[in-house]
């Protein structure tokens, strides 16, 4: 014979599952912010759904990857990564300093670093000063028209690797 407890052990176990599905999709439609697949250590990301000036957050490898279409006022930078007539800043969103997630204040325009007061500018660099030794890191990524590969390192990749701008 089944006792109470065991009957709210059940009850709690199917609350339980209600809940990480529940969660699992919630999730779901969080990270699926771009239209992006992820697959076999893949990101593959349609850059035709940015907005200028609008950063997005996606996933890359279990790693938060910020991909900023810039706007025409934001400085050009070596590290930009050029399709047709825009300019995209792509990095590993992990703060070089001690590794917290920085936020992106679009009205300063600069990404910022809440745990000891880091900031990088629109092109992932760090600012003087501050905490973070290094600029935001790129992954490696190619791009295939206005697709982007992350996890693969294309040609533009390997050319900011050989100039020391990955970094
Ligand atoms: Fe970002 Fe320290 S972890 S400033």
């Amino acid at each position: 014979m089944k006792s109470r407890r065991d009957f709210m052990g059940m009850a709690l176990g199917g609350f339980t599952a209600l809940g990480a599905v529940g969660g699992l999709y919630a999730a779901k439609e969080t990270w699926d912010m771009l239209p992006s697949i992820k697959s076999g250590g893949f990101t593959t990301i349609d850059l035709s759904g940015c907005f200028a000036g609008e950063p997005m957050v996606e996933k890359w490898r279990g790693k938060p990857i910020f991909v900023l279409k810039k706007t025409a006022d934001m400085p050009k930078h070596d590290r930009d990564i050029v399709v047709g007539d825009d300019r995209y800043h792509v990095s590993i969103a992990l703060c070089t300093h001690l590794g917290c997630i920085p936020a992106y204040k679009k009205g300063e325009k600069k990404f910022f670093c809440a745990c000891h007061g880091g900031e990088f500018d629109t092109s992932g660099v760090n600012l003087p000063g501050l905490p973070p030794p290094s600029p935001l890191e790129i992954p490696p990524f190619k791009i295939e028209g206005t697709t982007l590969i992350l996890g693969e390192e294309g040609p533009e990749y390997l050319k900011m690797k050989q100039n020391n701008l990955i970094a």
